[in-house]
């Protein structure tokens, strides 16, 4: 059907066909009372794009067709990427940025409004209703990281709904054609093999976790929600693992939500913590557990180059404030994930000249087009130098610096 309305769609024009004309044939289609809305955006932001004054003259030519009976309002001019990444805005945006454009849309024309962009929690939906900004609320990606949201809600249980933090992931996946996964919640899409209800245990047991991060998280509130005993030793002091260091440039603060939520239920559930124990297999045995969950995750890969690799920092010690370089920093990323730009970005904002390198085609090849756009957005903007097709080949001292070895990947 999908496939077919957006067929349909692009012969209009060259049929000379306009919106209302295409609004004019949907109504005569559909029996009478039923509803019809039209999503539009009604400020594109952009030079020479719609303005608020234009998105409300449309608005108003749609209200006086009498054909639709609801408007959806939308913001940004997703024909450009960047655009893209504010109809769907990543965590780089304030919640609900476009619900004061939809509420000047509903006073103009009259009719009711539907907006979806960005509001992630029930407390924002109910202020934009109760203020008068819109009739309804769409909560898109609200609903992918926390299914059951109303029930929950109805129920009194809101600390239970999973939170959306907006990183994209799902909808990055979906635009290049994959299936909607949820960076949070790992059975959204995988409902086949996964449940959301994982239901209780026949019998209690004796777990032990090591590792904090999202995984050992995940793991222990399952864990004691199907009424297991469970202990998580973590080394560093806090938890929240690499979630922790992706949050450190400011857009991708929210990140943090992640593990903050998952500590919450932890904590809700029981589970024991041990912090700044960094466990040891007679620290796993002296809690004599019946199970052993391993989530200490991964650690930063340094090579391969031919030489010199001990002279490189990783981006943990980066992010962690461990190392703090100066000066002239050249940032290698062969991941084409967003740790590279996200070094990149944090050392820029700290006062260095900063060169992000890549093998790649473009930094950051691997991250879906809400978050390579803001990536792109602020390393612009912080003076970042971009060099895509290198390779690092070493590295080398000479005159008190570190100086760079550097392969162009296709010759040259
Ligand atoms: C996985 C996914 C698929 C989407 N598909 C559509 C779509 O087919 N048509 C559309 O108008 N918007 C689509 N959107 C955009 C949403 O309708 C909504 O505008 C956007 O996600 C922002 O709202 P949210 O913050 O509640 O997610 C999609 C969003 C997501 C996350
Ligand atoms: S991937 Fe991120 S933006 Fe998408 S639903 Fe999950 S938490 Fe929200």
């Amino acid at each position: 059907m999908m496939c077919q309305l957006s067929q349909a769609a692009r012969r209009c024009p060259d049929g000379g066909l306009d919106g209302v004309e295409v609004l004019d044939a949907i109504r005569s289609a559909v029996r009478d009372g039923f509803l019809i809305s039209l999503r539009f955006t009604a400020n594109e932001f952009i030079e020479g794009g719609i303005t608020e004054e234009d998105g409300i003259a449309i608005a108003k030519i749609h209200a006086a067709s009498g054909l639709v009976d609801c408007l959806n309002v939308s913001g940004a001019a997703n024909w450009t990427k960047a655009g893209v990444a504010e109809t769907v805005p990543s965590m780089a945006f304030p919640a609900g940025r476009f619900a004061e454009l939809a509420g000047k849309v509903r006073r103009a024309t009259g009719l009711p409004v539907l907006h979806a962009a960005g509001v992630g929690d029930l407390a924002t939906a109910n202020f934009a209703v109760s203020e008068g900004h819109v009739d309804l609320i769409g909560m898109t990606r609200a609903q992918i990281a926390g299914p059951h949201m109303v029930r929950k809600h109805l129920d009194g249980k809101d600390e239970e709904i999973r939170p959306s933090v907006g990183a994209g992931y799902c909808i990055d996946r979906i635009l290049r054609g994959g299936d909607g996964l949820c960076l949070h919640n790992a059975a959204t899409g995988r409902e086949t093999v996964l449940s959301y209800n994982t239901g209780t245990a026949p019998g209690r047991l004796k777990i032990v976790i090591t590792g904090a991060g999202p995984a050992g998280l995940e793991a222990a509130r399952l864990c004691a929600g199907r009424g297991h005993s469970v202990t998580v030793l973590e080394a560093q002091s806090d938890p929240g693992g690499q979630v922790a260091y992706a949050a450190r440039i400011p857009w991708r603060q929210n990140i943090i939500g992640i593990t903050r939520w998952l500590y919450a239920r932890c904590e809700a559930l029981g589970v024991s913590f041990r912090f700044n124990t960094y466990a040891e297999t007679e620290d796993i045995l002296q809690l004599s557990p019946d199970v052993v969950i391993l989530a200490t995750g991964g650690m930063p890969e340094m090579g391969p180059i031919s030489g010199g690799e001990a002279l490189g920092h990783s981006v943990w010690e980066i992010l962690s404030g461990e190392v703090a370089p100066k000066g002239e920093v050249l940032v290698y990323d062969e991941t084409g994930g967003q740790s590279g730009p996200t070094a990149a970005e944090f050392l820029a904002a700290a006062g260095a000249r900063v060169t992000l390198m890549t093998p790649d085609r473009m930094i950051a090849e691997d991250a879906g087009v809400t978050n390579h756009a803001i990536h792109l957005r602020n390393l612009y903007a912080g003076g970042v130098d971009i060099w895509p097709d290198k390779r690092l080949a070493s590295l080398q001292r000479s005159d008190g610096r570190i100086s760079a070895t550097v392969i162009t990947e296709y010759g040259g």
